[in-house]
C-alpha cells in the first residue's frame, strides 16, 4: 500500500523491513546553513508577521548528535562494514570535531539513516542522493564505505540556468549533485533513459552521418559498433530509441513561472523526478523518499504506476501533498494509499508529543487555525499565534502549548506574555491533560476582552480533547491562513 508517513525518517527507516524498497531517492537538507521558510497572507491581505519554518537546514554538533557519531562504528560493525572503512570514519570524525564540527553534525545525521536505508534497499536496487557541493564531495566518501566503492554508478550533475551575476571570487553555482549507488548487480533494474529526437532532421544534423537508402527505400546510417565495427542503422528504430542521456541533466528548475510550482521551498521539478524513476525502477516497484517535501517523488511514483513511500518530518509538507498531489489523482485514503504518523486520537497525540516535542507543537497550533512560532524553543512563551481582524487592523491571541505536565505557574506566565505583548489581546493554553480547578482559576483572573458588545475570555484553554471533539478558540472573525501567492519563497538567514 502506498504510505504517506509524518515524522522523523530515522524513526521509521529503522522500523521498515530489511530489502523492501527498491529504489531510494533522497533529497536531504543540504548543510547549505539557511531556514527556508513558507510565508503566509492572510485572507484580508493584511501582513501576518509570523513565518512558518519549513525546515531548518542549520546544523549543531550538540549531545545527541556527539554521542550518534560516537555509536556510528559500532553500528556500521553491526553491519558489516570492513573495520578500515570503520577506523576511516573514526579519524574523521576527529578531524572534524577539531576544524568543523557544522560538518561533522550534518555527516552524523547523514550516515546514520544512509546506514539504515542501505538496509531496507532491495539487492539490485538503487539509490540516487541529492546534494550540493557545499557537501557532496564528503557525502560519496560515505556512500563509498556503506554500499562499497564498486557499487558508485555516476555522479549526475544537474544543470539548471538562471540570470547568472558576475560573482567577485567565484561563478555563480548552476548545479546540484546527484550520487547514484547500486546495492550490488543492478542490470536487471536498469533501463536509462532517453530523449526523443525531434525528427530525423535532428537526428542526422546532431550525427553528421551520411544517411543511406536500402533497395526497399529504408534510410539508414552506417555507425561505429566499437572494435572497428560497423553497424547499420534504420533511421526509423533510431527515432523511436531515442538519443540516451549521460550523466549531465538538463532540466529546468522550478521558477516563479512554472505551472508545477507548489510554493514549497526545494521543491523539484517532476522531469527529474520522473527521469529517475524511469531509469532506475519497473511498474509496480516501491520507491522511497524519506524527504519527499512537498512529494514531487510522490507524484512521479503515481503518473508511473510505482507504488510509494513518502516521509517527511513537516507536517504542512503531508498536508501539501494530499491537498495536491494526491487530490490531483483522485487518490482515496484507506484505500489508494495510507498516512501514518498524523495523530487522530488523544493516545496518538500524546505518544507524537513522547517522540517529538517540538512536531506535537507545530501540530497541535496548526490543528487550531494558528501559525506557528519559527523558533524550536517558542519565542519568549510563545509558541504560536492566531489572528483576528479589529477595524482594519491585525490583533493577535499568542499560543503556548503543553504537551508534559501542566501547572497554575503556566496560566500566570501567561498573563504575563499578554501583558508584554503589543497588539495582543487574548491567549490561548493548549494541553494534553485536563486542566485544574487552580489553572481555571488563574485564567478567569485574566478578565475579558470586549468587541463590539461581546465578551471574550481573555485567557482561553483546549485541552487535544477538546480540539479532536471540534471545540474552537473563541474570539472575533479569525483570520486564515492562505499561502502566499502559491508563491515560493528563499530567506537565507
Ligand atoms: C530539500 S526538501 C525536499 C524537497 C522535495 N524533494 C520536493 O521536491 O519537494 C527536504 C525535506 O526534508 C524534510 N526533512 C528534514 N529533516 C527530516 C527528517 N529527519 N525526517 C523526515 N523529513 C525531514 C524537510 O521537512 C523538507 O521537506
Amino acid at each position: 500500500m502506498n504510505k504517506l508517513f509524518y515524522g522523523d525518517n530515522l524513526t521509521i527507516i529503522r522500523k521498515m523491513a530489511a530489502e523492501s524498497v527498491g529504489l531510494i531517492y533522497l533529497d536531504p537538507p543540504f548543510n547549505s546553513n539557511r531556514s527556508y521558510n513558507l510565508l503566509y497572507k492572510n485572507t484580508t491581505g493584511l501582513p501576518i508577521p509570523e513565518q512558518i519554518e519549513a525546515f531548518c537546514d542549520t546544523w549543531e554538533y550538540d549531545y545527541e548528535k556527539s554521542q550518534m557519531a560516537y555509536q556510528i562504528p559500532d553500528i556500521m560493525r553491526q553491519y558489516g562494514i570492513e573495520n578500515d572503512v570503520v577506523q576511516f570514519w573514526y579519524y574523521l570524525t576527529l578531524a572534524l570535531k577539531n576544524t568543523n564540527q557544522k560538518l561533522l553534525a550534518y555527516l552524523v545525521y547523514m550516515t546514520i539513516r544512509l546506514i539504515e536505508m542501505h538496509r531496507i534497499l532491495k539487492y539490485g536496487g538503487s539509490i540516487y542522493l541529492h546534494c550540493d557541493p557545499t557537501a557532496s564531495h564528503y557525502l560519496k566518501v560515505i556512500m563509498d564505505s556503506i554500499f562499497g566503492h564498486s557499487n558508485f554508478r555516476n555522479e549526475i550533475v544537474w544543470h539548471y540556468t538562471g540570470w547568472n551575476k558576475k560573482l567577485h571570487q567565484k561563478f555563480e553555482s548552476r548545479h546540484d549533485i546527484i550520487l547514484f549507488y547500486a546495492k550490488g548487480d543492478n542490470a536487471d533494474n536498469f533501463m536509462g533513459f532517453s530523449i526523443p529526437w525531434k525528427n530525423e532532421d535532428e537526428y542526422i544534423r546532431k550525427r553528421k552521418q551520411k544517411v543511406l537508402v536500402d533497395e526497399d527505400g529504408e534510410k539508414y546510417v552506417m555507425s561505429d559498433a566499437g572494435g572497428g565495427k560497423r553497424i547499420k542503422r534504420y533511421l526509423k528504430d533510431a527515432m523511436e530509441y531515442g538519443s540516451p542521456v549521460d550523466d549531465v541533466w538538463n532540466i529546468d528548475k522550478i521558477n516563479n513561472s512554472s505551472k508545477e510550482k507548489l510554493g514549497y521551498p526545494t521543491q523539484k521539478p517532476l522531469m527529474l523526478l520522473e527521469r529517475i524513476l524511469k531509469s532506475s525502477s519497473k511498474e509496480g516497484d516501491i520507491v522511497f523518499d524519506p524527504f519527499c517535501g512537498c512529494g514531487t517523488t510522490v507524484e512521479a511514483a503515481i503518473r508511473n504506476n510505482r507504488q510509494w513511500i513518502g516521509c517527511d518530518i513537516a507536517i504542512h509538507s503531508i498536508k501539501l501533498i494530499q491537498e495536491t498531489r494526491i487530490k490531483k489523482y483522485s487518490l482515496t485514503e484507506g484505500k489508494d494509499y495510507s498516512i501514518e504518523g498524523v495523530p487522530q486520537s488523544v493516545e496518538q497525540a500524546k505518544y507524537l508529543f513522547e517522540q517529538d516535542p517540538f512536531q506535537f507543537q507545530h501540530w497541535a497550533i496548526e490543528k487550531t487555525g494558528g501559525f506557528c512560532s519559527s523558533k524550536k524553543t517558542g519565542d519568549r512563551g510563545i509558541d504560536g499565534k492566531i489572528y483576528f481582524e479589529i477595524e482594519r487592523k491585525l490583533c493577535g491571541m499568542v499560543l503556548s502549548v503543553k504537551g508534559g505536565n501542566i501547572k497554575p505557574g503556566d496560566i500566570r506566565d501567561l498573563r504575563g506574555v499578554l501583558e508584554r505583548e503589543d497588539s495582543t489581546e487574548m491567549a490561548g493554553f493548549i494541553c494534553l491533560k485536563k486542566p485544574t480547578k487552580a489553572m481555571l482559576q488563574e485564567a478567569d483572573v485574566a478578565g475579558f476582552y470586549e468587541y463590539q458588545g461581546i465578551k471574550y475570555p481573555r485567557i482561553q484553554i483546549l485541552t487535544i480533547q477538546d480540539i479532536f471533539d471540534g471545540k474552537k478558540w473563541y474570539c472575533p472573525s479569525v483570520v486564515k491562513q492562505v499561502r502566499k501567492d502559491m508563491g515560493q519563497a528563499y530567506l537565507a538567514i
